[in-house]
């Protein structure tokens, strides 16, 4: 466990529960997420934290057997917040009263502060104008305070929409402060941590000399290996064992033949010449590029492309002699456990894409580096260990790759034309500086022929897309706002650099209702 200062997130299922993690860690605060269910009063004790936040949830306390937390957590002297649920389940075991429905508020909505409070101990810095903006998500509200509590600001639906019990050190509210539209939540959380006594002792240089000498610990003389993709995870995974254990790491680069231009030769050179890595590079385009010879299902793409994946990793993985670990770079997102209330208390864990089955299929136990951490903190744990900017900030790739970017059949003449088109878009973007800015950008090719005239000639060539989109996380997304300029350029550049395209449109879809990829 942890060296570091804990603060333990009881999760009864709430959609934004990671949130809280994520507000905690820009603190430099250590955070475990816990379900509920997995709580007892031994774990209590045994995991110490130095506060506890109870998270939201999609039940209502009102019900019998909704989730409740041991009643020692009360007991332990540690400061408690209650957020959303978090904050009905304080008051229905603490001594008050929560009401079921009539009462919903969802969105957007403004707190102000009670009589005698503008703002006290763990809500200091906040009603600064007249009223707070804050976001709700309730169905239920708090009708009676449990003994001890007073409230410290109200919203018309929720009058008891910010309380405290400040001998006890008790904090809950209805509004969920952890999500982006709470425009101080932060602050809330701020003044939480450091009222429980922390000092921001989370930091990536700490995380790095912890994650290292954990992975030595965990595989001694043993050997592992590690399925490179050329995405930010795995290279940041594999430079991070690598300094671990050293040649005892071999990694398997598995280059299915759709991958955007020079991105193959770009990865194997940054490993072999830069850091020195045993790189096994599988040029298996051939194999993979067969398989998909006149396939157009989406989805069957996708399976055909995961399949052969697993065969061919494990083809190259068993040259590999005495390995006993397989590396991932498998996300926190990935792994939290989240809670099912329709079909009891069974946990789900999300399986990581690519490689997922391939531990058990090989008899591999698996190093998992990266597992307690978001996707920027990867980026920063790189930046640590001395990964090119470049390399770091580049935008996600999907596994299967080019496949889901031509709908339709594949064909090599067609990727070879989408690897141009692409090379030139991104080109575009970088010379305008916006490739920061922009969270993915492609090219897609169309299954449509279209007529043109070039010079003096007729053209019946490919149209295709430009995809480029804003988001945080990949879950939502917009198109990104290209000036009408740039676009034209864009445009003029890819017909005539490219044969074989002879129309562009740019695609202006949000996600949802739209997916980022096309496929
Ligand atoms: P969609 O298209 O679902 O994509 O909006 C969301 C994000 O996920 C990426 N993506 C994938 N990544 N394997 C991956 O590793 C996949 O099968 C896959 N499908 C989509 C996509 O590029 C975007 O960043």
């Amino acid at each position: 466990m942890t060296q570091h200062q804990r603060l333990l997130i009881i999760d009864f299922g709430s959609q934004v529960t990671q949130l809280i993690a994520r507000r905690l860690r820009e603190l430099n605060i250590y955070s475990e997420i816990r379900p509920f269910n997995t709580v007892t009063a031994d774990t209590l004790r045994e995991m110490a934290p130095q506060a506890v936040i109870l998270s939201g949830s999609p039940a209502s306390v009102t019900e019998t057997d909704s989730p409740r937390v041991p009643q020692e957590l009360f007991e332990m002297g540690v400061p408690v917040f209650g957020i959303c649920y978090g904050q009905q389940v304080m008051m229905a075991q603490l001594g008050g009263r929560v009401e079921a429905g009539h009462h919903a508020e969802y969105g957007r909505a403004f707190i102000s502060p009670a009589a005698g409070h503008k703002g006290d101990s763990i809500f200091a810095g906040l009603f600064e104008t007249e009223r707070e903006q804050v976001w709700m998500s309730h169905g239920d509200r708090v009708t009676e305070l449990a003994p001890g509590f007073e409230i410290i600001g109200t919203s018309p639906n929720a009058p008891m929409a910010m309380i405290a019990d400040e001998a006890r050190h008790f904090y809950a509210v209805q509004f969920h402060p952890e999500v982006h539209h709470t425009p101080h939540g932060r602050k809330i959380f701020e003044n939480f941590v450091k009222l429980a006594g922390f000092t921001g002792d989370w930091t990536m240089a700490s995380y790095r000399d912890e994650a290292i000498a954990t992975i030595r610990a965990q595989v001694g003389d043993r050997k592992v290996i590690c399925g490179l993709s050329g995405g930010v995870d795995s290279s940041v995974a594999a430079v991070l064992i690598h300094e671990a254990i050293g040649d005892q790491l071999t990694c398997v680069f598995v280059d299915h033949g759709l991958l955007r231009l020079n991105e193959a030769e770009e990865v194997v050179s940054m490993f072999r010449d830069n850091y020195n890595i045993p790189l096994i590079h599988a040029d298996e385009s051939d194999l993979f590029l067969g398989a998909l010879e006149g396939v157009s299902d989406p989805e069957t793409k996708r399976k055909t492309i995961g399949k052969l994946f697993i065969d061919v990793f494990q083809k190259y993985a068993n040259d590999i002699e005495g390995a006993e670990f397989l590396a991932q770079g498998t996300l926190y997102p990935d792994v939290i456990e989240s809670v099912s209330f329709s079909g009891g208390p069974s946990v789900t864990i999300k399986s990581h894409h690519n490689v997922g089955g391939l531990p058990e299929k090989m008899g591999l136990k698996l190093v998992e580096p990266l597992r307690e951490l978001f996707k920027d903190e990867v980026r920063a744990l790189g930046r640590e260990l001395g990964l090119p900017d470049s390399f770091i900030g580049r935008h996600p790739f999907p596994g299967p790759g080019l496949a889901i970017r031509c709908p339709g059949e594949i064909t090599r003449d067609k990727l070879e034309i989408l690897r141009k088109a692409d090379a030139v878009f991104i080109d575009q973007i970088r010379k305008h500086g916006l490739y920061d800015e922009i969270w993915q950008a492609f090219v897609a090719i169309l299954p449509v022929r279209t007529v043109g005239v070039m010079g003096d000639g007729r053209t019946y060539d490919y149209a295709c897309a430009l995809r480029a989109v804003t988001s945080v996380d990949g879950m939502t997304a917009d198109y990104y706002p290209f000036s009408h300029e740039f676009l034209g350029e864009t445009a003029t550049r890819i017909i005539n650099e490219v044969k074989g395209i002879n129309r562009c449109t740019y695609d202006i879809t949000s996600k949802p209702p739209g997916t980022i990829e096309w496929e």
